[in-house]
């Protein structure tokens, strides 16, 4: 039951990312008395430690709160692709947004590339930085007309793409579009830099910190540790945690879905010629090489789908597996994992003043995986709106638009899928019996006639959780490939033993055992 197939044996048996475990990180205590700053910014991931590194060069005091220890969220897992190659999306923008929109998306995301490449020049900061192109490639006819509408708009845009009916690597396709002046990073020893700037500039970090969602007042802010025992009081308040750790009256929870990808890191037969791809078709495929013990590796990606709602998720592995193992040959497969982001309706991020009427209070979401440029977009303009600066992509990122189309229809379908996996949750019928599961399996159960959560483990001790979310009530699904609860309706998770990894649930799975 739940147990990997032959198949995938040459697979690691458990998750882990190559980024953490070749970096090593400072650690930082947790908050144990009350503090008073000019920023408050909550989670500690790119977009988190991008805005503070800012805010305390331009002199602010500033502190960072994590509920988990930094870096061990998104930016731990991601592929690390500093692109303006968002997949295709410039020609959706100017559908749905207009060609002024479209064009402020493209130089916003323009610039944060600069800053970063002049960021990590100036720090001289030692992060694998490589100077690539991007390439985004259809493999079908239908979606190389799709790619042809995309360049289409790269031309309206003047974005400097390059039609191209080759690659560099033995990839299956019928075209692709190239943009060069790209580049790829290891992002963990980039973010170690600026959290040391950040530090040496005065700055305070805290880990396994969880603040409760419940705000005191208006500015300036108070934010209370979820046991009520310690505060941070400021000015000006971030939330950097995916989910807004507290939703301001912005219904961030239905206005935002999770999508869960996969990552294998692979030893090429054959070297790895250069390029970023990602594919226009499904499932997603998206390519980069990377270093591991002085060897390059390939980082095979995609799978994506809604949280909580893929097939088997050790399968979204082993078809990677094969993928990267068709193109380029597989001489082993030192790691694999996987992540999580958020996709706002119209594929923007929300980015800004968390409401209109929240004044001081900002927000930083839904990256919908491009989040190496989109956090350093976050940065600037949520620094700009402290220091009361104009910044002219205020109104594309603002968390309070409401673009109708396609918004309505995105945003009706969203939440009738919602609604869908709280009946088809709660109404499930369970037949499997806690005794049947194998060591290292877990599964929804029956135990004493009621659904259960269960796992048991590699010493054969049995956890029982009730899979009832904390967040809004939906139920939550086993997902063997991570050991977690995963929720298909807002995206938290929880380990087998049904503690928050990830949010925006604040509270653990209650034990049954
Ligand atoms: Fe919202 Fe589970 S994350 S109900």
């Amino acid at each position: 039951m739940n147990t990997p197939s032959p198949s995938s044996q040459a697979l690691p048996q458990y998750p882990e990312s190559l980024w953490r475990a070749s970096t090593k990180l400072p650690t930082f205590p947790q908050l144990t008395e009350d503090i008073t700053v000019d920023v408050g910014i909550v989670g500690a991931g790119i977009t988190g430690i991008t805005t503070a590194y800012i805010l305390s060069k331009e002199g602010y005091k500033v502190a960072l709160l994590d509920a988990g220890s930094i870096l061990q969220g998104t930016t731990g897992h991601t592929t690390a692709k500093i692109t303006t190659q968002h997949g295709l999306i410039y020609d959706q923008l100017i559908q749905t947004l207009g060609e002024a929109q479209a064009s402020k998306y493209y130089h916003a995301n323009n610039e944060a590339l600069q800053w970063i490449t002049q960021t990590v020049k100036e720090l001289q900061i030692s992060c694998e930085w490589q100077p690539e192109d991007a390439y985004v490639y259809a493999e079908s006819e239908q979606s190389a007309g799709k790619l042809q509408k995309e360049f289409k708009a790269y031309e309206k845009l003047a974005i400097p793409g390059l039609w191209k009916e080759h690659l560099p690597i033995p990839l299956q396709m019928k075209a692709a579009i190239q943009l060069p002046g790209q580049a790829q990073f290891h992002p963990l020893e980039y973010l170690k830099t600026l959290v040391e700037a950040i530090i040496k500039a005065g700055g305070k970090i805290y880990e396994h910190t969880t603040v409760s969602n419940k705000l005191e007042g208006d500015r300036p802010f108070t934010v209370t540790t979820l046991d009520g025992e310690h505060h941070m009081t400021c000015q000006h308040l971030v939330s950097a945690s995916h989910f807004p750790f507290s939703d301001g009256g912005g219904f961030f929870f239905s206005r935002l879905y999770a999508e869960r990808s996969y990552v294998v890191a692979m030893k090429p037969e054959t070297p790895f010629a250069g390029g970023m791809y990602i594919s226009v078709d499904e499932p997603t495929r998206s390519l980069r090489s990377a270093s591991w013990n002085g060897e390059q590796v390939v980082l095979v990606g995609g799978e994506s789908h809604k949280t909580g709602q893929g097939i088997c998720t050790y399968q979204h592995y082993e078809n990677l597996e094969q993928f990267g193992e068709k193109v380029l040959g597989n001489k082993g497969i030192p790691f694999r994992w996987s992540t999580q982001d958020l996709v706002t309706l119209d594929k923007v991020p929300f980015i800004g003043q968390i409401t209109s009427k929240a004044e001081g209070m900002y927000v930083a979401t839904g990256f919908a995986k491009w989040g190496m440029t989109t956090s350093a977009v976050a940065a600037k303009l949520i620094t700009d709106q402290i220091q009361g600066r104009d910044n002219p992509y205020s109104d594309l990122f603002s968390p309070s638009r409401f673009n109708a189309n396609p918004d309505v229809k995105n945003f009706v379908v969203q939440n009738a899928n919602v609604a869908k996996e709280l009946i088809t949750g709660k109404v499930g019928i369970v037949y499997t019996q806690a005794d049947e599961l194998e060591k290292d399996s877990g599964s929804v159960v029956k135990h004493h006639g009621k659904r259960a959560g269960a796992y048991r483990d590699p010493d054969g001790n049995l956890h029982l959780v009730d899979t009832t979310c904390t967040h809004m009530g939906c139920e939550v699904e086993w997902n063997e490939g991570e050991r977690t609860w995963d929720c298909p309706c807002h995206g938290s998770r929880f380990g087998y033993d049904g503690d928050v990894i990830e949010g925006p649930a604040q509270k653990p799975l209650t034990k049954l055992s």
